[in-house]
C-alpha cells in the first residue's frame, strides 16, 4: 500500500450501511413474498399462480397509439397533471360512469405513474406523523409500507372471515386522530367486491366523521357480471366527493410496466399531491399517456369474460375441500388452509412449490397465517394444471 492511499484509508469513516437504513424503510417487511419468489426462481417452468398481472397482451390499437406517440415525439414532460388528451378522456369517463365532473370548482384530476404512485402522492399530501390510517386486513401489500413511509399509524381493520369492509367494522375504530380510510373493492387479496349499499355507509360514516376515504378501485374492469350494478363497478364515489378515487389503468389494458393511473378528489388535496408529483415523479411516462388516451374508448369485455370463466373455473375446484369466499372481481381467489390439513399455509405453499405450482401464502398480506393467495391470471391450461395440485393437495396433503 502506498503512502497516499494509507492517507487515505485513516481519513475515511468505515460506514456500516445497514445501520444507516431509516427506521421507516427498516420498518417494511417483504419476507411473505420474497420467499416464494426465491424458491419459485428455482423451478425452470413453473405454473405461476402468484403474479398479480394479467396474462392478455395491451391492445393493438393502445400499442400503435403509444409507438405513434413516441415517433411525434411526444418524448419529453407532460404538464405535471397528465397530457390533455389523457385528461379528457380520464375526466369524460368519470363523469360518464360515477357522476364526477373534473376538473370542477371542488374536484381535481391528476394522471399518476401507477396505483402505487397515486397512493403515495395522497398519503404524503394528508398523512402528519402519528395521524392514523385505516387498512383492511388483509390488506394488498403497497398500504402498509406507504403507511410507513409516510409517518402513519396503521390501524387495521379485521375483515375475515367474509372479508367485507363494513360500516360497522370501521366505526368502532375511528378516532380524532384518524385521517385515511383505505377501501379497495373488488379486493387483493380476496377478490370481494363490495355492494353499492356497502360503499355508501362507509362514505357516510367518513363524511359524518371527516375522514377521507381513498378508493383503489384499481381492478373497476374486472368486476365479473354477479358483482356489477346498473352494469357498473360499485364505487363510494357516487355517494360522496369527500375522497380520493384512484384508477389504475395497468390491469385493465395488460400494461402494469407503464405505471399508469389517475386520481381524483376534493381540488385542495389534488394540488397538493400535484405539487408532490411535481417534485418527485415529475410525470407520468410522455408516451404511455398519449397512447392511453384512447383506451376508454375500447372494449375489453372479451377478457373480462374469460376471467369471469377463469374465476369459475377456480370456484369450482376448491368446492368440497376448503372455505373460498366467493371472489365477484379482481383476478384472486383466497381459499383458506383449514387446521385440520395439518399445514401452515406457507407449508402448504411449499408443497405445491414440489409439485411445480407457485402461490403466496396469506400471511404476505395479512396478520393472521390462514389462507392462500391465487392469481387466476394465468392461460386455462395452466390454471387447470396448477388447480388440479392444489385441490390434490387439499384431499390429500401429504
Ligand atoms: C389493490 C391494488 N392496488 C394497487 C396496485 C398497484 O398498482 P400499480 O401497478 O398501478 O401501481 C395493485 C397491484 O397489484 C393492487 O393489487
Amino acid at each position: 500500500m502506498n503512502s497516499s492511499a494509507a492517507m487515505e484509508t485513516e481519513d475515511k469513516v468505515m460506514m456500516d450501511h445497514d445501520a444507516m437504513i431509516s427506521a421507516h424503510c427498516r420498518a417494511i417487511d417483504v419476507s411473505g413474498i420474497r420467499r416464494v419468489f426465491e424458491l419459485g426462481a428455482k423451478l425452470s417452468d413453473p405454473i405461476n399462480l402468484s403474479i398479480g398481472q394479467p396474462d392478455f397482451p395491451v391492445p393493438d390499437e393502445i400499442k400503435e397509439a403509444t409507438i405513434e406517440a413516441i415517433r411525434a415525439d411526444r418524448n419529453g414532460y407532460t404538464l405535471t397533471q397528465g397530457a390533455p388528451e389523457l385528461l379528457s378522456a380520464a375526466s369524460a369517463h368519470l363523469a360518464e360512469d360515477v357522476g364526477w365532473e373534473t376538473p370542477s370548482d371542488d374536484l381535481g384530476l391528476l394522471v399518476a405513474s401507477g396505483t402505487s404512485g397515486a397512493l403515495l402522492l395522497a398519503f404524503s399530501a394528508l398523512v402528519n406523523p402519528g395521524d392514523e390510517v385505516i387498512l383492511p386486513d388483509p390488506f394488498f401489500v403497497v398500504y402498509p409500507a406507504i403507511g410507513r413511509i409516510t409517518g402513519a399509524k396503521l390501524v387495521y381493520c379485521d375483515i375475515y372471515p367474509d372479508f367485507r369492509m363494513t360500516a360497522e367494522r370501521v366505526e368502532p375504530l375511528i378516532t380524532e386522530r384518524t385521517k385515511i380510510l383505505v377501501v379497495n373493492s373488488p379486493g387483493n387479496p380476496s377478490g370481494v367486491v363490495l355492494t353499492n349499499a356497502e360503499l355508501r355507509e362507509l362514505a357516510e360514516l367518513c363524511e359524518r366523521k371527516g375522514v377521507i376515504l381513498v378508493s383503489d378501485e384499481i381492478y373497476d374492469a374486472f368486476t365479473y357480471s354477479e358483482s356489477r350494478e346498473n352494469g357498473k363497478c360499485p364505487s363510494p364515489a357516487r355517494f360522496t366527493r369527500q375522497m380520493i378515487l384512484i384508477r389504475g389503468m395497468g390491469k385493465t389494458y395488460g400494461c402494469t410496466g407503464w405505471r399508469m393511473a389517475y386520481a381524483a378528489g376534493p381540488k385542495v388535496i389534488m394540488q397538493q399531491m400535484q405539487k408532490l408529483q411535481q417534485y418527485t415523479f415529475v410525470c407520468a411516462p410522455s408516451m404511455a399517456q398519449v397512447g392511453l388516451a384512447a383506451a376508454f374508448g375500447l372494449d375489453v369485455s372479451g377478457h373480462v369474460d374469460a376471467y369471469q370463466r377463469k374465476r369459475d373455473m377456480v370456484v369450482e375446484a376448491f368446492e368440497g375441500v376448503t372455505d373460498l369466499v366467493f371472489p365477484g372481481g379482481a383476478f384472486y381467489a383466497f381459499p383458506e388452509i383449514p387446521s385440520s390439513l395439518g399445514l401452515t399455509p406457507g407449508q402448504f405453499a411449499e408443497r405445491a412449490i414440489e409439485r411445480n405450482v407457485l402461490t403466496i401464502p396469506g400471511n404476505a398480506f395479512s396478520a393472521k397465517d390462514t389462507h392462500l393467495r391465487i392469481s387466476y391470471a394465468v392461460p386455462d391450461e395452466k390454471l387447470r394444471a396448477g388447480l388440479d395440485v392444489l385441490r390434490d393437495l387439499f384431499i390429500n396433503p401429504g
